[in-house]
């Protein structure tokens, strides 16, 4: 069987960490990514760690001819499907951009999987796709939508079309992964998350503010019906993350049909937890100021992490800690994440 591995977005965030997972355990990875929001000097980093090439076509998975190509010159063995956009606020001002990012793209890409005989497919999905009304923890077997942006409907969409492709052809084995709130960065230092100008996530916010790009934190709210009166959510260590796409495609050998899973590591954290871990783990004090709740947050939710536990022997075996020293030590290395040393490739 080839070893070969398609990440589509597999310079971004989660994909270079999940391309350092798929190399230590022999995987050879090929990366489509149009560079939108990410930086090539990541791929450099991925092979400094791995010490192993990435093969990287840069470019759309919007582009019909290019995946044709990816996929007649290559013996790919199955994909992982990174690529797409991911801002929920943003997704609310350019629905457009967000529908065809990731609902076509994820279309153009199938299509292509399916005229080379390609059918093993792992999907980027979110724990978003449990919508505003799902009782917690989130379990797999509740029913999906009322998702409340653009972003989140595109997930939900994609979810369907992977669903009804599994069922109307039976050589398709699909894993719906979805994420928690992943954070972290691996333990070298040399890759992490770099968000393009103010960050929207929080961890990566309290690490701008520790490392004095911004002056202090918004905590949105602290009037939630949660212990603290901020919100909880299930924060999981990318590395870990990571593991769960290494999992997920041995599982995937042998089987048929469309399975999701939830990745995260089944507990609800607070804001301000967060902020107390991350100045206990650094010894860096993050100044925070309590504001109105942000639109559209949920109070609080957390995974049922049974079936990813059961079915791909996958657990979250990194704490609070990890993750919180594993951010520092990327933003404290990259203070301007990727941008400092970025060749324009
Ligand atoms: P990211 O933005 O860091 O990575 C996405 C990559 O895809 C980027 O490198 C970008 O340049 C590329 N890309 C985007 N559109 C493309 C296109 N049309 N053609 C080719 N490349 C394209 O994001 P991430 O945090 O690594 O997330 C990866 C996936 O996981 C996304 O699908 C995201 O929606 C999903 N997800 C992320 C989170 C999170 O909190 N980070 C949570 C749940 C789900
Ligand atoms: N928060 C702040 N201040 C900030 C940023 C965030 O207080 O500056 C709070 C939020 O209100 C929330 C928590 O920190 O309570 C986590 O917020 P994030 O933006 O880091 O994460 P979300 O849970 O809002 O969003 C994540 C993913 C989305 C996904 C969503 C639902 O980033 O892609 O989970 O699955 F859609």
């Amino acid at each position: 069987m080839s070893s070969q591995v398609l990440v589509t977005g597999g310079v971004g965030y989660i994909g270079t960490h999940t391309l350092v997972a798929l190399q230590e355990v022999g995987y050879d990875v090929i990366v489509v990514d149009n560079l939108c929001n990410s930086s090539a000097v990541a791929l450099q980093r991925v092979e400094t760690i791995s010490g192993k090439p990435v093969c990287f076509y840069r470019g759309d998975i919007l582009d019909r001819a290019l995946l044709n190509r990816v996929f007649a010159e290559n013996q790919i063995f199955a994909v992982i499907h990174f690529a797409g956009l991911k801002a929920v606020s943003e997704s609310l001002r350019k629905p457009i951009e967000y529908y065809q990012n990731n609902i076509i793209g994820s279309l153009v890409l199938l299509d292509a999987m399916r005229a080379s005989g390609v059918k093993r497919f792992v999907f980027s999905s979110s724990a978003t796709v449990y919508g505003s009304e799902a009782p917690v923890p989130y379990v797999e077997t509740l029913q999906t939508g009322n998702t409340t942006n653009p972003y989140g409907t595109s997930k939900w969409m994609v979810e369907q079309v992977l669903q009804d492709t599994a069922a109307a052809d039976s050589e398709f084995a699909i894993a719906l992964l979805r994420y928690f709130n992943p954070v972290g960065a691996h333990p070298s230092g040399l890759i992490g998350e770099d968000p393009q100008g103010i960050p929207n996530n929080l961890l990566p916010y309290i690490a701008q503010v520790a490392v004095g790009k911004r002056e202090e934190l918004s905590v949105f709210g602290d009037d939630y019906p949660t212990p603290d009166g901020t919100c909880l959510r299930d924060y999981v260590h990318v590395v870990d993350l990571a593991q769960g796409h290494v999992r997920a495609l041995e599982w995937l050998v042998g089987r048929t049909g469309a399975e999701a899973f939830n990745l995260g590591a089944g507990r609800g954290i607070s804001v301000l937890e967060i902020v107390r871990a991350f100045e206990h783990a650094t010894g860096v004090s993050v100044p925070f100021r309590v504001v109105s709740r942000r639109e559209g947050d949920l109070p609080a939710f957390w995974a049922d992490t049974f079936k990813a536990k059961q079915e791909l022997g996958w657990v979250a075996n990194l704490g609070l800690e990890e993750m919180m020293v594993d951010t520092w030590r990327w933003q404290n290395a990259n203070p301007q994440g990727y941008q400092a040393v970025d060749t324009g490739k």
